[in-house]
């Protein structure tokens, strides 16, 4: 299938399909590790012809970013990861792996202590079993298995770097906001990865997702425009324990979260996994986490205005997915971050 008829035959399909082909089971990928798994700072002494960025000192126990590249190498793995995307579309019964790319990159990212700097994406620590096998992130190992060959073809990313660049490019592939991305994080070895348990409990309400979110120092409108990613994709059985998608459009990056949100009649089931969660006629479904979301009213005034207003949401997510991928790391001023051109507006 071409790339260009492949991307709109993915979003008219799973536009139309809804929820109804959900109930198959996902295509598994067969699990190819990146060839230097466990490889610590390899990145920085391999392929590296051109110094584009240099070392500067960190302060307050910031990580501080490196570079070697330049916003053109960068713009080429973009395109190299949004190709797979469309070439691969027929994962997750033709949702694709933006979805999965997306939650991957806030997982790597989301592990962060400000108390202490650890955890967050520099380290690329996800590359460790530790980490990979943390009962949070089951699933995304479909999407560090997809980015394997993107590895092997850019052997001087680090892990870090790729998992946030890969994100970035499923957001605005997937019809989403532009994203600044900076370039730079350095793979840290396995004693640094964090311990399992830092992630988020779904089954809980809006006073635990604010105290979640003030480790990261995230304030209640970040917190709300964070989860409108949750109009992407959808939960599985198998991963989480929950199961269904949260809207129509599971590949297409919209405020539909908010509106569903709001419109829709919810009714607290018991799933099959005895976990209860939100559905609606429509065969949407909201987490506890979500629902707490118009539950509590400082946060119900932001759903609102988002979902009347996607600019909005869209320049909000903008600025807090950035903050969430670069929590715990200090850029130098010569590392500018790059904006990446989408595959269609490169035709
Ligand atoms: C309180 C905070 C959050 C909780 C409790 C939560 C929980 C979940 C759960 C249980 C799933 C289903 C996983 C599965 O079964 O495969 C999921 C999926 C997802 N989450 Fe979240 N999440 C939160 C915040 C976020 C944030 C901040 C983002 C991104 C900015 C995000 C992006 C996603 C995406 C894109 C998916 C779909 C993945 C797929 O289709 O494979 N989530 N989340």
């Amino acid at each position: 299938m071409s790339a260009a008829i492949g991307a709109r035959f993915t979003r008219a399909l799973n536009r139309n399909s809804l929820y109804l082909l959900a109930g198959a089971t996902a295509a598994v990928g067969a699990g190819v590790a990146f060839n230097n798994y466990q490889n610590g700072r390899r990145n920085q002494k391999q392929n590296s012809p051109k110094i584009w960025g240099t070392l500067a000192a960190g302060g307050a126990g910031l990580h501080t970013a490196e570079v070697q590249k330049s916003p053109q190498d960068y713009q080429k793995v973009y395109n190299a990861i949004a190709q797979k995307m469309q070439d691969e579309d027929e994962y997750d019964n033709y949702i694709g792996y933006g979805p999965v790319l997306v939650r991957l990159a806030w997982h790597v990212s989301g592990t962060f202590e400000k108390a202490d700097n650890s955890g967050g994406s520099f380290g690329g620590t996800y590359r460790f079993k530790k980490e990979m096998n943390d009962p949070s992130n089951k699933g995304l190992q479909n999407g560090f298995d997809f980015l394997g060959s993107i590895q092997k073809q850019f052997p001087w990313i680090s892990h870090g770097d790729l998992f946030t660049l890969a994100g970035v490019t499923a957001i605005q592939e997937m019809q989403g906001p532009k994203i600044p991305w900076r370039a730079g994080r350095v793979d840290q070895p396995e004693n640094t990865t964090p311990d399992n348990g830092r992630l988020p409990d779904a089954t809980k309400d809006a006073n635990y997702v604010r105290n979640f979110f003030a480790r990261m120092k995230f304030s209640d409108r970040e917190v709300v425009a964070l989860m409108g990613a949750h109009a992407l994709g959808k939960t599985h059985l198998k991963n989480s324990g929950f199961e269904g998608p949260w809207g129509a459009a599971t590949n297409s990056f919209s405020n539909e979260f908010y509106n569903n949100l709001l419109n829709e009649q919810w009714k607290l089931e018991s799933n099959d996994a005895g976990n209860k969660q939100y559905n609606s006629k429509s065969g949407f479904m909201m987490l506890p986490t979500d629902m707490a979301l118009v539950q509590d009213p400082k946060y119900k005034k932001i759903v609102q205005e988002y979902a009347k207003n996607q600019d909005v949401f869209f320049s909000d997510f903008a600025k807090v997915f950035t903050k969430l991928i670069e929590n715990g790391i200090e850029f130098p001023k010569n590392i500018k971050a790059t904006t990446f051109k989408t595959l269609e507006e490169q035709q």
